[in-house]
């Protein structure tokens, strides 16, 4: 406990006192011990249910042993992690399984550093594809925190003491393809950049019919359509990419990270088509016009290889079906007598508070849900752009105990708080 102090001093200190002062007010100030699967250990001896595992960064949970076992060998070699004058199979292998499991004909990837690099490549790679500047993303949205990401977020909240967006960043409601055709009409758009899933406005998912005719509009008005699959991609959603749960076809660009690497390391990739990497790179002296230091280094490569090879022998995409669906029906039985539903797909997935159960138990519903699982060790998070949602990002791997001993948590909390007798 004296550590634990201490740790909480030099943090304060030289990192973040805002942020402390929150944790101290949750009680999760208290330090892990020990981390593993989907479980951390707690200094004080709790036992906490990850439900949010690093934003959904890790796909086999904390610490995973396969994944450990096969990197530490990476670590054992003496081959360079940088060399950025040479050329790396590393880097070759994830990008061609990568494009196998994407489906995209002859496709190219650049691999960079997390999550927002990846976006803000997509938008140039975009930008010097078409020679236009517009970009239209989707209300509700999130793509990360660089100040051109801050600026395409589908919410207000980001954007505080910052100067209005570019008046070439537009943004449409998600599934009015009325309003994205409107958008597009002056062929001035490079990209629509969305994600098949929200994630930070509590799994929110497009419907199959609204993605086609988004296609069928990007292609009609020479735009670029960009998934940002940073969380929903990886087998979250019970495929390798949500745009094959959902059935539509493959975009010109693709954004993976997070999962990509178990939250060991971070690495992002944007997937594109061949015609977007020629536009970029193969043009005089262009080869290496994009790029970052760390970009393709080989742990990372490695990672992702591993992480890629494991998921496949665990048929990690079943297991997310199986137990995303069991997720669903568990919370929607439970849960739909006071108003709660489940939305999301496979293991994507919020608990939303219905306007009845807004009505009923106030504004602040998703955050007393919120607070109630964690006071009962259960971790999740509340959605940032939906207050009536409380977000659950549980590891891929998730097993059926796990799950089960959720629900019944969840259950628990729906009799304590939100029951006649509770509520009143
Ligand atoms: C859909 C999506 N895109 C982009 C990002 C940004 O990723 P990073 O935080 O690694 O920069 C995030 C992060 O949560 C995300 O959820």
């Amino acid at each position: 406990m004296e550590d634990q102090a201490a740790d909480a001093a030099i943090y304060e200190r030289f990192v973040n006192p805002a942020w402390s002062n929150i944790v101290r007010s949750t009680g999760l100030d208290m330090k892990p011990v020990r981390a593993s699967g989907s479980w951390l250990y707690m200094e004080d001896g709790r036992k906490i249910l990850d439900f949010v595992t690093g934003y959904g960064a890790m796909p086999l949970g904390h610490n995973p042993f396969a994944l450990l076992e096969r990197f530490s060998s990476d670590l054992q070699t003496l081959l360079p992690n940088l060399n950025p004058l040479g050329i790396s199979a590393d880097a070759g292998e994830l990008a061609k399984k990568l494009i196998e499991l994407a489906g995209i004909v002859d496709g190219k990837v650049y691999f960079g550093n997390g999550g927002v690099d990846a976006v803000e490549a997509a938008l140039k790679f975009s930008m010097v594809h078409t020679g236009r500047t517009g970009i239209v993303t989707i209300e509700g949205g999130f793509h990360g925190l660089s100040l051109t990401a801050t600026w395409l977020a589908g919410s207000d909240f980001w954007r505080r003491d910052l100067p209005a967006p570019p008046a070439q960043f537009k943004q449409s409601p998600l599934g009015d393809t009325d309003s994205i055709g409107s958008l597009l009409a002056n062929n001035d758009v490079a990209a629509v950049l969305l994600e098949p899933v929200q994630g930070t406005a509590g799994a929110r998912v497009w419907k199959q019919c609204d993605l086609m005719k988004v296609a069928d509009l990007c292609a009609k008005h020479g735009t670029v359509l960009i998934f940002d699959e940073i969380l929903c991609g990886i087998a979250r959603t019970g495929h390798w990419f949500a745009y094959q749960t959902l059935d539509v076809p493959a975009p010109q660009i693709v954004l993976i990270s997070k999962a990509l690497t178990g939250g060991i390391f971070p690495v992002s990739a944007v997937l594109m088509q061949d015609a977007i990497y020629r536009s970029v790179f193969a043009r005089d002296s262009a080869a290496k016009i994009h790029g970052a230091t760390f970009s393709g280094n080989r742990l990372g490569m490695r990672c992702g290889s591993h992480v890629l090879s494991l998921l496949h022998e665990l048929d990690i995409c079943s297991n997310v079906q199986i137990r995303g669906e069991y997720l669903k029906l568990g919370i929607d039985r439970l849960g739909s007598k006071l108003g709660f539903s489940c939305e999301g797909i496979g293991l994507a997935r919020s608990i939303h508070a219905m306007p009845e159960c807004v009505h009923r138990f106030g504004d602040d519903v998703a955050v007393q849900l919120w607070h109630a699982l964690l006071t009962r060790n259960v971790l999740t998070i509340p959605a940032a752009h939906d207050l009536t949602s409380v977000r659950l990002l549980p590891p891929l791997n998730v097993t059926a105990d796990e799950v089960d001993l959720f629900l019944r948590i969840f259950d628990d909390v729906l009799q304590d708080l939100f029951s006649e007798e509770g509520a009143a």
